[in-house]
């Protein structure tokens, strides 16, 4: 079955480590014959949720930037990958951003049910241990606020700090074999 594969890019760095192992999935991914789309959100502009809940009269945020077109693509994804640096034992600012930004369709989350995610996930730290707080928080928004949801698997690009510094260890090779499995 052709799926809809959604690749959401934390990175502020184009060609970064966790983008590198993005665009290896997605390699992957679309080779295993599925319809990919990867979104660098340093290419987009997302604001951070005030809490106003004026969505939950609107269905949608009063904020006009990126964000509700990408909460819309994410509804409507058969795949979603989230990939992140570790900073500072968290996932970035950017992605958090978008998080609490999906928040305006918090009633809708229910379509998530089925929903497979996989995570990606770089750090310099060689130790995978110190990426669990970062996976909580990833699980905590998509295992524990979207019943139904599939998580598929979290790829761990530990040891990799300078950018790029990903394509010399087995993690690189291991994303596109991962893809080609979405
Ligand atoms: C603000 C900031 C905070 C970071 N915090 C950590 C950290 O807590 N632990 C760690 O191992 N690496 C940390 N790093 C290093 C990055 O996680 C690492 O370089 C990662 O591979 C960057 O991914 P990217 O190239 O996709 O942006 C930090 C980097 C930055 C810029």
């Amino acid at each position: 079955m052709n799926k809809n594969v959604l690749i959401i890019s934390a990175s502020g760095r184009k060609g970064g480590n966790s983008d590198l192992l993005c665009d290896q999935f997605a390699k992957g991914a679309r080779e295993a014959g599925h319809n990919v789309e990867k979104i660098r959100l340093a290419e987009k502009n997302i604001g951070y949720c005030t809490g106003c809940y004026a969505c939950q009269k609107l269905h949608k945020c009063c904020q006009k930037d990126d964000a509700n077109e990408l909460v819309e693509k994410m509804l409507s994804a058969d795949v979603i990958v989230l990939a992140t640096p570790v900073y500072f034992y968290s996932m970035n600012a950017q992605l958090k951003a978008l998080i609490d930004r999906t928040v305006s369709r918090w009633d809708d989350f229910g379509r998530f049910g089925g929903t497979e995610f996989w995570h990606i996930i770089t750090a310099a730290d060689e130790n995978r241990e110190m990426m669990d707080a970062t996976l909580a928080g990833l699980r905590g928004f998509m295992r524990d606020c979207m019943e139904g949801s599939v998580e598929r698997g979290v790829i761990y690009g530990t040891g990799a700090y300078e950018k790029g510094a990903v394509v010399k260890l087995p993690v690189y090779q291991e994303a596109y074999e991962l893809g080609k499995t979405a």
